[in-house]
């Protein structure tokens, strides 16, 4: 079953073309790593996909239902949840509190709801508590509930980002540059968390630039290079493609790690 499908999707800014005609389809469930050398446009597509631009040309469908040009709130409403290339946490709350932030997109109450707090209301915050103690279990940050967001060790904040944005139950989860910043440790952490979210049923879709990272952790690629797809498929084949490799050149290495 297809999720997200990408329909020749176009972004021009002036007389550049950020993203050049881009399709390719990704399934409910597994990774899909875009990947490409800076400039590449691997950031315009996720702004695109996520609704935070639109689209000069082509199309995009989640779950078949077309979303081109719509609201970003209404692609998320949908399903979509997407993390930021820098960290955007909500600095003076707790690392719990912005974990259960991350659920009220989805509640009947919303924000102000939970506030006012009807009966049912409260109901639902007993469920949101239970669910982000869980989500920080998962990302191994329970120990850290209570602490300020912004003091945790910046790898921390990463793993809160991600914990925050599985707490709207994405379909899709959209990771920009997830392990920028992370040491080899914290990396290899993250890929687990990733498998394990695409195991659990939420399809994942990742730019990165740790080729170690995607190298273990993608299904699929697809490498950009000025805008175009110029290929997809298996890490081990995109690894070995002469047009990744030119395209490569006097990048970074792709490498197994
Ligand atoms: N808002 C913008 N206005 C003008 N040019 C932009 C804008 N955003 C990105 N670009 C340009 O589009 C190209 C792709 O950028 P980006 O999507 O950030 O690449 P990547 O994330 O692969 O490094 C770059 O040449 C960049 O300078
Ligand atoms: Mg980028």
């Amino acid at each position: 079953m297809t999720t997200l499908s990408l329909k020749n999707v176009t972004r021009r800014f002036g007389g550049l073309v950020a993203v050049d005609s881009v399709s390719f389809d990704i399934g409910s469930t597994g990774v899909t790593a875009v990947i490409g050398p800076n400039g590449a446009g691997k950031t315009t597509l996720f702004s695109l996909i996520s609704g935070a631009l639109a689209p000069s040309d082509g199309q995009i469908f989640l779950d078949g239902r077309d979303i081109t040009g719509i609201r970003p709130e209404d692609v998320a409403a949908r399903g979509l949840i997407r993390t930021f290339q820098l960290v955007q946490l909500f600095q003076n709350m707790s690392v719990l509190d912005n974990v259960k932030a991350g659920q009220h997109l989805h509640t009947r109450g919303g924000i102000f709801a939970a506030l006012a707090r009807p009966g049912w209301a409260r109901r639902e915050e007993t469920q949101i508590e239970a669910r982000a103690w869980e989500l920080l279990e998962f990302v191994g940050l329970s120990d850290h509930a209570h602490a300020f967001a912004t003091a945790l060790p910046y790898g921390q904040q990463r793993l809160l980002e991600v914990a925050r944005a599985l707490a709207a139950k994405p379909k899709l989860l959209l990771l920009d540059e997830p392990a920028a910043g992370l040491n080899a440790d914290e990396t290899k952490r993250l890929s687990g968390i990733i498998r394990r979210i695409a195991e659990t049923g939420t399809a994942v879709l990742l730019i990165e630039h740790d080729m170690t990272l995607v190298m273990n952790t993608a299904d699929e690629v697809v490498v950009l290079d000025f805008g175009k797809k110029i290929a997809q498929g298996l890490p081990e084949e995109v690894q070995k493609n002469p047009d990744v490799l030119a395209a490569y050149l006097g990048g970074v290495e792709i490498g197994h790690g």
